[in-house]
């Protein structure tokens, strides 16, 4: 046996080279560009030598994907599925086959970046689009969002939004009814607490009006599963000069009275029994829709219609400046990723369905919970007259519930036990006539009873709706995209056709800096799918969880071993819930030390608009740090308001390397320099790409940090979400991790739940736990050393046509670099945006634009880029420079040129007048290589003021899409 023959024997699918871009030889061509002999010579004049880890990661070696996926499957079959009837927000659903595979598992539909370069985005912003529009038409509302994060965390949202709206009027109160779902009413209270606004939490029937109340929670239908009708309950409230917000069940409005009807001021909820997967947990996507005259307060992201320069109709980010935590310390909300994958399969499943399609689900659902009722009342259980929809509230008795829980476990069922003497059972669409008869059986076996009757024999008996007494009666979906596509062979070719519109990593790079679009590898995506993972409900007992809670564990293991921290938190669904949470541990410690008087967050200039957001929302007061020539932190500055505010100084919040593309040589220092002033220092990690295997925050300095799984560990951006952002903490933070009232038991240190369900988006996290599995210790550092290395090559390239803005100390990047385009414009009235159009027609997406500096570029390739690909992106630009050139040279007009007009569409070339003074060719065709593999931007520049000024946020009528 000799070294080849080992060699021989591994595994012929190593993940390594797969995931990294550039081979072998290449990278040594790469290195000779920018004048180094190897990565590690690479490192030593990127990173500070202070803060370079000794010793490798102990992650093990590399891996095969087979072996890997094995290894999963072991864990994931420790998971038991039982039928779980406990509600609470989540139900299973059946996914439908064409949408599982062809939306959920192709990454022609979960490679995008948030659609803000619309031109290259419109498939998934029609997807959006009927997302508001079913949203809007079930809630009765007039304006819906482009989805949240939870429900729970909606209803937080909407609570900010009204105390806003209130003038943060801190004498008053916000009621929260006690017959919503538990988690949801946790989340309330620790969004409420740092803000100052007092809850209350009780019976919507006995409130005390007397009391200065500006807004109200209420469930619809309840926890329990009643349906109240809360017409008066808003009346009041209104007359009281307060809001309403509904957390609602989206399915069962298609047959009760929607909120808007009734006179709420808003709804949120869970689209997720639309057809997305259980999950444990998520994700999923939550909905908020609201009154026209609050558009301006929504969180999120809104999408609407507007123009394109030929005056074709075309879709877009509305509003979008608007984006709540671009006001930075004057938002209401943090939200930046949110559940767009998730949010665009509940819109196709109601297009797949239709309106008649959801309300037959809905109206099966019923029957079947009619049946139960009607059977548990024949057993001799009181079951009231209330009406429901799905859920049904059962007083058992306390030796009874204890009888008929066991019996349900034996055959593998979950009931739900809202307190030791009553069980609450709610259907789902999967439920069928023998699930029925199974819960029947088993409550008589609770009562010694013999079940003596029959599905069929209930029937026979007429039942009666238990909706309330006037049930809905407005239309909804009745756009044509909810009728139109109920074969497969349809339904399929509408999800191509989008798909078409939109560029995603199957068609080329996508060199966003600050967002990490590396290669999402199948094999870890395949896990996400697999039932023992996607259709587990996140509040079965812990026992039937195992796999999951060991592939939790051992991710939670990793993300420590890579950060050099102590404990890690899965629970914060992106990087901005992420911070939030970090900032609300750092306040809670310093509470415990009696520096609760602590409220002052020092953030530099160029941070992420979510860090003043974030900090907002934690009840911090900011103060803004300044950044000097280099783009680093100014450290005298820092310093000085450091030492002013040192008596109330409670955190500096960094990004690292920083926003600017470098590895700021101070970072020691500068985490000294707020820990001398008594404050704690929160890391954003969105850019820990380019520190894994070479240095470790919790070894320099900062006490937390978030990390964007979404970005450095694989999940793929899904168009604008699924994200998870958790944070890893330092030893003395450990205590303070946001608990969950439903699972874990109440921890007095904790704080309380920042997502509804215990590890946030659990069912992606298989994503990160395959990609570091595969990886080891030596493939991630790897990684990083690469991802150094493209963006460095990238550099290199494009500086002789492009300047370069920041630099490190010896004239190397970090994992990106900013292009600085202001002179160009000076000269030739070309901006960034034109360039990001423009680079549409080469058939690339552009690379972040105007952050964080106004009139740049911020390219980040990723190591997954190979360098055919990186060379292709920069002839793509050195090419748009020789176009740019022509305009300063004066060869070409400063109005009329391929710049201004990009992106130009198949449409505007096939027309028999072709006004513009280039040729169609240079227009479309502007290399061999987009000749051979054309991307088609679907419209052409749009119009983004003229949508602005009207907001039309629903579908269309349909004349709308056809061009004028
Ligand atoms: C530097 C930085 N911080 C924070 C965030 C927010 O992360 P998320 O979008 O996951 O909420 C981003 C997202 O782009 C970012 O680039």
């Amino acid at each position: 046996m000799n070294k080849n023959h080992n060699r021989l024997l591994e595994h012929s699918d190593s993940f390594v080279h797969r995931h990294i871009g550039p081979r072998e030889e290449e990278l040594e061509k790469m290195l000779q560009t920018l004048g180094l002999r190897s990565l590690d010579a690479l490192v030593s004049v990127t990173v500070p030598k202070d803060i370079l880890t000794e010793g490798a990661l102990k992650l093990g070696p590399s891996r095969s994907e087979f072996e890997v996926l094995n290894e999963l499957k072991e864990l994931a079959s420790k998971n038991q599925i039982y039928r779980s009837y406990i509600g609470m927000g989540y139900s299973d659903c059946i996914t439908p086959p064409v949408i599982q595979r062809n939306i959920l598992e192709n990454p022609g539909w979960y490679t995008q970046y948030t659609p803000y370069q619309s031109e290259i985005a419109q498939g998934r912003l029609e997807a959006l689009l009927n997302f508001q529009t079913m949203v809007i038409d079930l809630t009765g509302l007039s304006v819906a969002n482009a989805s949240m994060l939870d429900e729970g965390t909606a209803a937080a949202e909407a609570l900010a939004m009204f105390f806003a709206m209130s003038g943060r009027d801190q004498s008053r109160s916000f009621f929260v009814s006690d017959s919503c779902h538990p988690q949801t009413i946790e989340i309330m209270r620790t969004r409420a607490e740092p803000l100052g606004i007092q809850l209350i939490v009780g019976d919507h029937q006995k409130v005390d009006w007397n009391k200065s109340i500006f807004g109200a929670l209420l469930q619809y239908p309840t926890t329990e599963g009643t349906i109240h009708d809360y017409r008066a309950f808003i009346e009041k409230m209104h007359q009281l000069g307060g809001w309403v917000v509904m957390a609602t069940d989206i399915l069962s409005l298609t047959l009760l009275t929607p909120p808007g009807e009734l006179g709420a001021d808003a709804a949120v909820g869970s689209s997720q029994r639309l057809g997305v997967p259980l999950g444990y947990g998520g994700p999923h996507a939550a909905f908020f829709a609201t009154k026209e005259e609050f558009k301006r307060q929504i969180p999120g992201r809104i999408v609407g219609i507007s123009k394109d320069v030929n005056g074709k109709a075309a879709i877009r980010l509305a509003l979008q400046t608007r984006e709540q935590h671009i006001r930075r310390d004057k938002a209401t909300s943090n939200i930046c990723t949110a559940q767009v994958l998730l949010a665009n399969i509940a819109s196709m499943y109601a297009v797949y369905h239709g309106p008649e399609g959801l309300r037959k689900i809905a109206e099966r659902i019923h029957l079947l919970a009619v049946l139960l009722n009607k059977g548990l009342a024949r057993l001799g259980f009181e079951m009231g007259d209330t009406s429901f929809f799905d859920t049904v509230c059962i007083p058992t008795g306390k030796k009874e519930a204890e009888k008929i829980t066991q019996e349900a476990r034996r055959r593998r069922i979950n009931l739900r036990s809202l307190d030791e003497a009553t069980l609450v059972v709610a259907l789902d669409e999967t439920t069928s006539r023998q699930d029925i008869e199974e819960l029947l059986s088993i409550f008589a076996l609770g009562i010694d009873k013999r079940l003596d009757f029959s599905i069929d024999d209930l029937l026979g008996e007429a039942p009666q709706s238990h909706l309330m007494k006037d049930p809905r009666k407005s239309t909804y979906l009745t756009h044509p995209v909810f009728n139109s596509y109920r074969s497969e062979t349809e339904m399929l070719r509408y999800i191509f056709r989008l798909q078409a519109k939109d560029l995603s990593l199957t068609t080329s790079m996508i060199p966003l800096g600050s967002c990490t679009m590396k290669l999402n590898a199948t094999s870890e995506m395949l896990p996400v799918t697999w039932p023992e993972f996607a259709r587990m409900h996140p509040f079965v007992p812990l026992d039937q969880s195992l796999g999951y809670r060991a592939m939790l564990g051992q991710l939670e293991k990793m993300l420590q071993e890579v950060t050099g921290f102590h404990a890690v938190s899965l629970q914060p669904n992106a990087g901005s819930q992420g911070e939030y949470a970090g900032l609300l541990v750092i306040k809670k410690f310093l509470k415990s030390k009696g520096q609760q008087h602590r409220d002052i967050c020092l953030i530099p200039r160029s941070a992420h608009g979510t860090n003043p957001a974030s900090a907002a929302m934690a009840g911090l007061k900011i103060i803004v740090v300044d950044c000097d020539e280099m783009g680093n932190i100014h450290l005298e500055d820092l310093k000085t308001k450091a030492m002013e505010y040192r008596e109330q100084l409670a955190a500096l919040m960094v990004t690292y390397p920083s926003t600017h593309g470098v590895f700021e040589e101070g970072i020691r220092e500068i985490c000294s320099i707020i820990h001398q002033n008594g404050g704690q220092v929160y890391m954003d990690g969105a850019n820990l790409n380019a520190q894994i295997g070479l240095c470790k925050p919790g070894e320099y300095g900062p006490d937390v940090c978030h990390l964007n799984l979404h970005k450095t560990f694989c999940i793929p951006h899904g168009g604008g979400g699924p994200g998870m952002g958790p944070i890893a903490v330092a030893k003395h933070l450990a205590p303070f991790l946001p608990g969950h009232p439903v699972v874990f038991q109440k921890d007095e240190n904790a704080i309380g739940p920042i997502s509804a369900a215990p590890w946030g988006s659990a069912s992606i996290l298989p994503i990160s736990w395959m990609y570091i599995s595969m990886m080891g210790s030596e493939g991630l550092k790897r990684a990083t050393q690469v991802a150094i290395l493209n963006a460095n090559y990238i550099a290199k390239r494009l500086e002789p046509h492009f300047p370069v803005l920041y630099k490190g100390k010896y004239g190397y990047v970090a994992h990106e670099c900013i292009f600085d385009l202001r002179k160009i414009k000076d000269r030739t009235g070309i901006d960034v945006e034109d360039v990001a159009k423009r680079l549409m027609d080469y058939g690339f997406h552009a690379p972040t634009v105007s952050f964080p500096v106004p009139g740049t570029m911020m390219v980040e390739p990723t190591e997954s880029e190979s360098l055919a690909e990186l060379d292709r992106f920069c002839e793509a630009m050195i090419s748009i420079r020789e176009e740019i050139l022509e305009i300063e040279n004066g060869k070409s007009d400063r109005q009329n040129n391929l710049l201004k007009n990009a992106p130009h569409t198949a449409e505007q070339v096939m027309k028999a007048e072709w006004g513009y003074p280039y040729t169609r060719e240079r227009a479309v065709f502007p290399t061999r290589w987009v000749r051979e593999n054309k991307f088609w931007p679907s419209v052409g520049r749009i119009n983004n003021v003229l949508g602005d000024r009207n907001l039309i946020c629903a579908c269309a009528p349909i004349d709308d899409y056809v061009s004028h």
